[in-house]
Formats: C-alpha cells, structure tokens, sequence
C-alpha cells in the first residue's frame, strides 16, 4: 500500500483544521456530499457495484470499510495518480475529503441537522447524451452462469453503415448490469468478424486475437459516464466495419443473461484533426522481449519515441493483463522539462480507464516519451493468476501478457498528420523486422496475427 501512517496524519490534521475545532463532522454537512458525488453513480440500484450508497444507513451500514477504502483509495476506481495535467472528470477523492470520512467515523456517524440534509442524486435511467444516432444490440444473449471464474468474451456486431463515420461517444446499457465489469470496443475494418463462427454454445468468441484490421474505439467500465470527445474530435469508423465488443463478464451469483444495447453516436461531418495513437512500446511490446520468468518480482520493459511533427495530447491510456504494477509515461520537451502524462502505481486489469486531459496538451516535435511498465510475477502479486507463479511469455490470453501505453494524440495543425501517421507506421515495421530476423519464434507469432 502506497500510502502509509504519514499521510493518514497529514490528513487528519487538515481535516481538523477544516472543520474548526469543536465542530464535529456530520453526515448531512460534508459526508453526504462526497459520497453522493463520488460513489452513487456506482453504488446505486441496477449498477454493478455489491451495496448501495444513497442514503445515511446505507453509508453508516457500510461506514467502518469506507473509511479503509478511501485511504487507500482503492474506491473509487481511479488508478491514475495525480500528472504534470489535470484529467477531465477525475474521480479522486482529495485528502481533505478522505480525512472528513475518517473523522466522522472516529467520530460516531453523526447524521447531522436534518435541514442540511442534501437531496440523494437522481439519475437519468435513459441515454445519458441524449438519443444515439444509431442503436445495436447482441445478436443474442450470454448466459453468464451463477459463480465460476470470469469470463472475457469478444461479441462481434454487424453495424451495416454504408459510409465512414466518425465517432464522437460510445454508451452502453447493459439488460443484468451487474454481471458486465467492463467491456473494450473495437472497429473490425472487414466488416467480416461478425461471421466468425461462435465458440460453443453462446455467442462470440474468447482469447483476445481479433485480427490485423481492428481498432480500438475506447471502454466502458463499471459505473463510467459516457463522454463525447472534446473539441469536435472523433473516432474513425471504417464504412462496412463490424463494431467489436471484448466483455469482461463476472459471476453475480445468480445465473444472468446478457444482452446489451450499444448507442454510438456520430460527428456530421470529418473532424478538422485526426486522431492518433501513440503507443510505447508498440505492438503491445509482441517485440520487447517480454519473457517474464517465474517469480520475477519486477520486469521492466522502456521505450520512447520522439514526436515527429507538434501535437496536442488528448488523453492517455494503459494495456497489460493480470501480472503488471506500474505505468508511467513521460515526455521531455525539447527546452528539457519533464511532465508525467501518466502514472499508475497499482494496476488492477480490472478498472482500464482512458484518462483524458481537462485541456488539450502541447507536446512540440522533438518531445521525446518515455514509457515504463512493471510486472510482478512473485506469488506476491494477488493478481497472479498462477500460483505457484510459471514464466510468462508474451501472448493474446489473459494468463499471457502484453503492455503498453498509449496517448492519444491529435497533430497541432491537421497538414502534419500525415507525417505523423507515416512515422508512427515506420516506427513500428522497423521494429517488427529488426526483431523478426534474430527471432524465428517472434516471426511465427506475427505470421499467425497477421493471418488472422
Ligand atoms: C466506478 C464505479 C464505482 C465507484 C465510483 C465507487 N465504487 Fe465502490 N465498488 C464498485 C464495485 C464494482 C465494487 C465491487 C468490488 C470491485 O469490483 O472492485 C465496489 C466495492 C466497494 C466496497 C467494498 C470493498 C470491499 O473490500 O469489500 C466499498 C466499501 C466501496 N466500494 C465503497 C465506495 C465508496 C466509499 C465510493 C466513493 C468514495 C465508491 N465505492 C465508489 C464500484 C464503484
């Protein structure tokens, strides 16, 4: 745990600095608010999270396990530590507010002056953004069974657009939200992976090979409000391109079925700036040497890359499986400065956000990024999924693993994006080739994604 004693007594000692002396904390006055604002989009009736959290039983029901979970902030779900640039939406408490929820219940949960009581959120049951432009759902239901491990599951979606579209916000609406954790999307560019036959005896398909054409087009997790991109920014969606929905689906203890609605709803016309992604390492690092041998407490794998032409960063996102630890990407601008774009110091497969920037950032070229990814493969990592712990070579199933991270980026003036675009594509063959022809295992590996 990251946080010790130090921090919990820095906190305490502003939270009663911020109260006053003498003045206890009370449910209606400050706690309230906080949980209201923080926990209830999750914690609420049809959401995925175990018990609800909207009113003063519910919270003082469960107060003594808030007051551990927020100091350790591992609720609410946000894995990014404070960077060099604010994120949109950030779902973090501050230490003054995790120190409130440790005083009141040192305190005794008072509930407080009815009259400050604040109202218990409403929230919208229909679209969030209001209508999509376009509809789909499962061509079928996944039964997801009473309890068992969980299940990943990739659900293929024939979307039959006629022309390219461009993607400015995807929703979800789960039919048993409480058994989908969280799903990826992903634009298959040949229109064809909706005719993949299903694996056994419900629909899709498992592992996470789904072809050279695929794209990803961002998530949805537990509790995730949905967003449209900032600045009139979209998503390529190929014309004729199938939409891809990779579940993660988790046992409730009750046998569900589910079948989702999707909503995606698209710009009018083409952004004036293309969207790119810049990943370190590339190809999930297929050519970094990830062989993460057993019991290796931390793997290191770093790389960088050198913007070719000024672009503005947008947001930043993480990939591994179960094994990683830590994330961070920098770039060091061309006058010396480091910034961190992202830095996760306790990764949970579980909770992959995207985290997109309050303001766009200016990255000029010659920015040099660096990325860091950790891995414990130690029976001290919980999430290994092998105990006792087996070397861990680089791979599609979540027992494998891959990595990297990736910042979305646009170029600063649209002329650029080519060069852009063209270097990143270079970057990644030269990559490919070099490691290919030393390593005929890497070169079968590729043969067989490519193939797909
Ligand atoms: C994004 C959705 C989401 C938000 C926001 C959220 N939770 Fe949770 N919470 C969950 C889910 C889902 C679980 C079930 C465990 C899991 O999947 O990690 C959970 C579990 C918990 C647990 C039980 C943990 C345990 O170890 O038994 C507590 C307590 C909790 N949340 C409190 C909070 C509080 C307090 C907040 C706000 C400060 C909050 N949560 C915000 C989704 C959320």
């Amino acid at each position: 745990m990251p946080h010790g004693r130090p921090f919990l007594t820095i906190a305490l000692l502003s939270a009663l600095r911020i109260c006053g002396f003498g003045s206890p904390v009370t449910f209606n006055a400050q706690i309230a608010p906080i949980i209201y604002a923080n926990c209830s989009s999750c914690h609420r009736p049809g959401e995925a999270a175990p018990f609800f959290l909207m009113s003063y039983e519910d919270v003082v029901r469960k107060a003594k396990t808030i007051a551990k979970v927020t100091s350790t902030r591992s609720m609410p779900p946000w894995k990014a530590e404070p960077a060099s640039y604010a994120y949109r939406d950030e779902r973090r408490l501050s230490d003054q507010q995790i120190a409130l929820i440790q005083s009141w219940v040192e305190q005794g949960m008072l509930e407080g002056k009815e009259v400050e009581a604040p109202k218990p959120p409403a929230f919208n049951s229909g679209w969030m953004l209001g209508e999509p432009d376009l509809v789909v759902e499962m061509p079928q239901g996944f039964h997801v069974p009473a309890d068992g491990p969980d299940i990943y599951r990739n659900i293929p979606i024939q979307l039959g657009q006629d022309a390219e579209r461009w993607i400015t916000a995807i929703d979800m609406k789960p039919s048993s939200r409480g058994v989908v954790h969280h799903v990826l999307y992903f634009a298959d560019g040949t229109g064809k992976i909706h005719e993949r036959p299903q694996q056994g005896d419900e629909p899709g398909f498992s592992g996470m090979r789904l072809g050279r054409k695929t794209t990803p087009l961002g998530g949805w997790a537990v509790g995730a409000q949905p967003h449209f991109f900032p600045e009139g920014l979209a998503m390529n969606l190929p014309k004729g391109a199938d939409l891809v929905v990779q579940y993660h689906f988790h046992p409730t203890g009750k046998a569900e079925v589910e079948k989702s609605r999707i909503g995606l709803y698209f710009a009018k016309s083409a952004p004036e700036r293309m969207l790119a992604r810049i990943q370190i390492p590339p190809h999930y690092s297929l050519f970094s040497d990830l062989k993460i041998p057993a019991g290796d407490k931390d793997f290191v794998i770093r790389d960088s890359y050198v913007l070719p032409t000024d672009v503005d960063g947008v947001g930043v996102g993480a990939h591994a499986h179960y094994l990683a630890t830590k994330f961070k990407l920098t770039a060091t601008l061309p006058d010396g400065t480091i910034k961190t774009l992202l830095l996760i110091r306790d990764w949970d497969f579980a909770w992959q956000d995207r985290y997109f920037f309050k303001d766009l950032v200016p990255l000029p070229k010659g920015t040099q990024l660096e990325a860091e990814i950790h891995w414990n493969n130690s029976s001290e990592n919980p999430h290994n999924p092998s105990n006792p712990p087996i070397a861990v070579n680089w791979g599609e199933e979540s027992k494998d693993e891959m990595g990297s991270i990736s910042l979305i980026a646009v170029p600063h003036v649209q002329s650029d994006y080519p060069t852009l675009r063209d270097n990143l594509a270079q970057r990644d063959r030269r990559v490919a080739m070099e490691k290919m022809k030393n390593d005929p295992a890497i070169a079968m590996k590729v043969a067989r994604l490519l193939g797909d």
